[in-house]
């Protein structure tokens, strides 16, 4: 049978040239804290990847922090940034629409006393940023905001956004949550009002359990950890050599030619919305295809509930999502098609597709063929 994978926004599969990448540092598997050579070796790798992911990111390699995963820099930049700067103010800032990883952080320090007012997004996912400008006070010291939602594939205008913030005080931090983005759109056109973005090595076909936090340089954080010195002190522990040294092969391999292959990864995305409006009706979930992340579409088909559907593509091996990968083990519905108004049924049956540069067109046309067959007869059971 074909296996089509079709959810990469969960996470991608990692490139052979990641794995031979990580295979090699059997050889140097010294911890790079130790002072002999091994230890020098290890430390050398680090560093080049550094480098690597600085020049990629067009960002001072000094202001990355290697971190285990994006969940785990989005809690350093939130909950670090906030505790460093809550003599200034306890007024903290975000959308309803975020990652598990950031709105549960940000519902942490509410329990500890912080104030967190989440923004208003319309029926696109979009921030209302009149309402935005409206929230700041003398006591907001942080605003958080996804720049490509993992659900809707809504993309922010994080670098205007981020321009009003700083135009109304320069004094605020800014954080996004860039998981989804990397490799796929530039992070360098917002990166000037920004103080701080988190990105993950497993979206973009490298390790899991590697990401790091971009740190403006100049700009504090609290650590979350007590421990050694590595990372800065930032994120003691004894540094994943393997998975960054698979981060920064994955980046190197993955983050070039961005224009090249988001076009590529939205004409497969047009490819499977056009196929299956030739078959059968759906909602779009979020903004148009045109107008979204180029490599997620979600939807939703009358009378289909996301499970049931879900289930029955991948008896047909293909791989698909209800939302996100955090809702998918929970029957929980969805808190982000939730925030933007969208009805219990459409809710219900949101069906995440994403792609990745390694799907062809016959991938995609097979998909497109199972997806209307299966809709089509659970259709028929209700209807
Ligand atoms: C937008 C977004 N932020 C953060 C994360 C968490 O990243 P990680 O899986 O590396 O912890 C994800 C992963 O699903 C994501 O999609």
């Amino acid at each position: 049978m074909k296996e089509i994978y079709l959810d990469n926004c969960a996470t991608t599969p990692p490139l052979a040239e990641v794995i031979e990448t990580m295979y090699y540092t059997q050889g140097t598997f010294g911890n790079p804290s130790s002072l002999h050579a091994k230890g020098i070796e290890a430390e050398k790798q680090i560093e080049e990847t550094r480098k690597i992911l600085g020049q990629a990111l067009q960002v001072s390699s000094g202001e990355i922090i290697f971190t285990s995963g994006g969940t785990e820099a989005n809690n350093l930049a939130v909950q670090g940034l906030a505790y460093r700067n809550s003599r200034k103010g306890k007024h903290l800032v975000t959308t309803p629409i975020e990652h598990p990883s950031v709105l549960n952080a940000f519902q942490h320090l509410e329990r500890l006393g912080f104030l967190v007012s989440y923004l208003q997004v319309d029926r696109e996912g979009y921030v209302d940023k009149e309402h935005l400008s409206s929230l700041l006070n003398r006591e907001t010291t942080l605003v958080s905001i996804i720049y490509v939602n993992n659900e809707t594939g809504t993309i922010q205008e994080i670098g205007e956004i981020a321009r009003l913030i700083k135009a109304q005080d320069p004094s605020i931090l800014v954080h996004v949550d860039a998981v989804q983005a990397l490799g796929k759109l530039s992070l360098a056109s917002f990166r000037k009002f920004v103080d701080a973005f988190s990105i993950s090595a497993h979206k973009i076909h490298g390790p899991k359990g590697a990401g790091a936090l971009w740190l403006k340089e100049g700009v504090h954080l609290q650590p979350l950890f007590q421990g050694g010195d590595q990372e800065k002190g930032l994120r003691p522990g004894t540094e994943n050599v393997p998975g960054i040294v698979g981060f920064g092969k994955a980046v190197q391999e993955y983050t070039g030619r961005l224009r090249e292959k988001a076009a590529r990864l939205q004409q497969l995305k047009d490819r499977f919305n056009r196929g299956l409006e030739e078959h059968i009706e759906f909602f779009v979930n979020g903004p148009p295809p045109e107008k979204s992340a180029p490599h997620i579409i979600n939807l939703s088909f009358p009378g289909v509930k996301s499970e049931v559907l879900i289930r029955m593509l991948e008896d047909k091996g293909i791989y698909s999502s209800p939302g996100s990968a955090c809702h998918s083990r929970r029957s929980q519905a969805s808190h982000v098609l939730t925030a933007l108004g969208l009805e219990k049924e459409r809710i219900e049956g949101a069906v995440r597709f994403s792609f990745s540069v390694l799907n062809s067109e016959e991938d995609i046309d097979y998909a497109v063929e199972q997806v209307a067959a299966c809709v089509k007869e659970l259709q028929k059971l209700v209807y």
